[in-house]
């Protein structure tokens, strides 16, 4: 059994955590709920400092750092775009992260290359959070992915989850399709052919007893999908533009394409999009996607509460 004592452990692969342990994560979660939307008050990681350092946009997972932070009494600090920082003199990965480990007591980090955030848990004596390197991982996006369906849901286990759009570069989908087979959800993958799930993870999920669909149309999956989790097509890591012109807007979840789902059907979005989503469905139930992001902010509480030893 592995432990639930999270202290100075660095969050870099969603295979990093247990059943056990990210079942933990989000019990904690739900606590911290009041706190996050400023009912309650907490000062448990009072004089504490966060780093967050991104290399890449971010909206969501930087400002949501930063609330479940502000909110628990400690402070951030740290650059959200790499040009206002040394980075931009052409200062090394591992420099920059010596540097911002003896300022803060974690950092997380958002990088453009897969492989950053173990690289830099290498570097810093400090726990180091992944908020996403490149087309791999996204791990605190995959706990917030789940927070929201046990909340809608009830319970993972069981659901049949269709995730669409850019399987192949969306590094949300790595983390948390893994996670999924791991806590027992039905699983198919909807994307254009050359943007599938790619080997690496099918067989992770194939070796937990899962045999996911596998498809490049959405009719016929939307239909009996009690979550559908929709993705942006990932512009930014497309090598040659005409290849991503090929595929942008395949996928677009509109109000006709909704009039056969089930009566309980979530959709949700790590978001941004761009598209995917007709604003139109904002105001069905099925829409799941700002609540989610919201969701971003307990969880990250509890995840910094543990690693900076807060919380049990
Ligand atoms: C995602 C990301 O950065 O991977 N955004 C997020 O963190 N919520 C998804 C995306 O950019 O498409």
């Amino acid at each position: 059994m592995m432990s639930t004592d999270f202290k100075g452990m660095d969050v870099v692969s969603i295979r990093d955590f247990s059943r056990e342990q990210i079942e933990h994560v989000l019990r904690l979660a739900e606590k911290m709920v009041p706190i996050a939307k400023g009912e309650e008050r907490s000062v448990m990681l009072e004089g504490r400092i966060l780093g967050t350092v991104f290399y890449e946009p971010s909206t969501r997972t930087r400002l949501s750092f930063e609330s479940a932070m502000s909110r628990l009494g400690g402070k951030c600090l740290g650059f959200g775009e790499p040009k206002v920082s040394s980075v931009a003199k052409g200062e090394t990965l591992a420099d920059t992260i010596r540097m911002i480990d003896s300022y803060c007591d974690a950092i997380v980090l958002r990088h453009t290359q897969e492989g950053a955030a173990r690289l830099a848990g290498h570097f810093a004596r400090k726990p180091v959070i992944n908020a996403g390197d490149g087309a791999g991982q996204h791990p605190t996006q995959t706990m917030l992915d789940l927070f929201t369906i046990r909340k809608e849901k009830k319970k993972i286990e069981g659901n049949h989850v269709v995730i669409v759009g850019d399987l192949k570069y969306g590094r949300t989908v790595h983390s948390l399709s893994e996670a999924l087979a791991m806590f027992g959800a039905e699983l198919t993958f909807v994307a254009p052919p050359n943007l599938q799930i790619p080997k690496e993870h099918l067989k992770a999920i194939e070796a937990m007893g899962h045999k996911p669909k596998i498809s490049s149309t959405l009719g016929e999956a939307i239909k009996d999908a009690d979550v559908l989790y929709v993705t942006r097509i990932q512009k930014e890591r497309f090598p040659d533009l005409a290849e991503y012109q090929k595929v942008a807007g395949t996928y677009r979840i509109d109000m006709p394409m909704l009039k056969d789902v089930k009566p309980d059907l979530i959709i949700m979005h790590p978001l941004p999009r761009v598209g995917e989503i007709a604003p139109e469905v904002d105001a069905t139930p099925y829409a799941k996607y700002f609540e989610q992001a919201f969701n971003g902010v307990p969880v990250r509480m509890a995840l910094l509460g543990l690693v900076l030893g807060g919380l049990k």
